[in-house]
């Protein structure tokens, strides 16, 4: 199937490692120009962003000068995949809700939601000149009960976002949509430093070993992680005009995870 996304403007945020990355690649394999936004350029060879469509933008879009600079360097775009996010150390550490102070709260929300806001704001006016899409990357931490707590809960802030995003910009041609991905093969399940390790360390258990379980113990119905590129392909075909008339929804890429309809 042709995506139809040859030489069609694409930012990515957090683009330099796992399904950021997977999300370029995916793009640049359709034929177009990808900005691709994180603090370093990553730690693959020629920094893993290597093809010739691939800017990389090296900026902390948790600040507003990080988000300026993203704007400036990419222009109007076609495509926006709000991809940065992730789980505070801090959050980990927290043990629960009681736990987690102001900081890491604030911490959490800047890195999951506040640093999107900014970013579709910035790139808002260029991608209602094109008729253009967002895919925000949200997680299953924001579709039930979540540890730790402020992940789950900004998450659901980012999906909620999106709708609204759908519903204010519908009418002048903006399509929003949510990704929201479970468990996904990225270093933070299989680098032992990540935060799976450190769950791993607490049980007790290698982790080989505690991957193993995963499956099982977060229900997975097919009976493993997600690969990146499985989740990138979703996001280049909401992008991709052959799914033009899909907005407001949130697709699940979790093999099952989440059992509710
Ligand atoms: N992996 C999973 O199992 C899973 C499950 C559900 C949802 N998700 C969601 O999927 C998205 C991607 O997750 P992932 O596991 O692939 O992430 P990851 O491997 O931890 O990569 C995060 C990316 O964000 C960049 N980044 C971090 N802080 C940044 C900042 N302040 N400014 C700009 N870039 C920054 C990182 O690069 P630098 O360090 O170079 O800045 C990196 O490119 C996240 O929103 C996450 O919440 C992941």
């Amino acid at each position: 199937m042709d995506l139809q996304l040859k030489d069609k403007t694409v930012v990515v945020t957090g683009a330099s490692k796992g399904i950021g990355l997977a999300v370029v690649r995916a793009f640049a394999a359709e034929g177009a120009r990808v900005f691709a936004a994180a603090r370093t350029a990553g730690a693959e060879p020629g920094g893993g962003l290597g093809a010739p469509d691939v800017v990389a933008v090296q900026a902390d879009l948790t600040t507003p000068e990080g988000v300026r600079a993203l704007a400036e360097r990419a222009g109007d775009v076609d495509v926006l995949v709000n991809n940065l996010g992730g789980v505070l150390d801090a959050s980990m550490r927290a043990g629960g809700f009681l736990g987690i102070d102001d900081e890491t709260w604030l911490g959490t929300f800047q890195l999951n939601l506040f640093a999107t806001v900014r970013v579709t704001r910035a790139l808002l006016p260029g991608l209602l000149r094109r008729r253009g899409v967002v895919v925000n990357v949200s997680s299953i931490g924001a579709r039930a009960a979540f540890k730790p707590i402020d992940y789950g809960t900004a998450k659901a802030a980012l999906t909620n976002l999106t709708k609204g995003l759908a519903e204010e910009f519908g009418g002048q041609g903006l399509r929003a949509l949510t990704v929201t991905p479970g468990p996904t093969r990225t270093r933070n399940w299989i680098d032992s430093d990540g935060y799976v390790g450190e769950l791993a360390r607490a049980a007790g258990l290698e982790l080989d070993e505690f991957l193993a379980r995963v499956p099982e113990q977060m229900g997975i119905t097919t009976g493993r992680l997600t690969e990146p590129e499985e989740t990138a392909a979703l996001v280049a075909f909401l992008a991709s005009p052959v799914s033009g008339n899909l907005t407001g929804a949130d697709y699940l890429a979790d093999g099952g995870a989440i059992k509710t309809v």
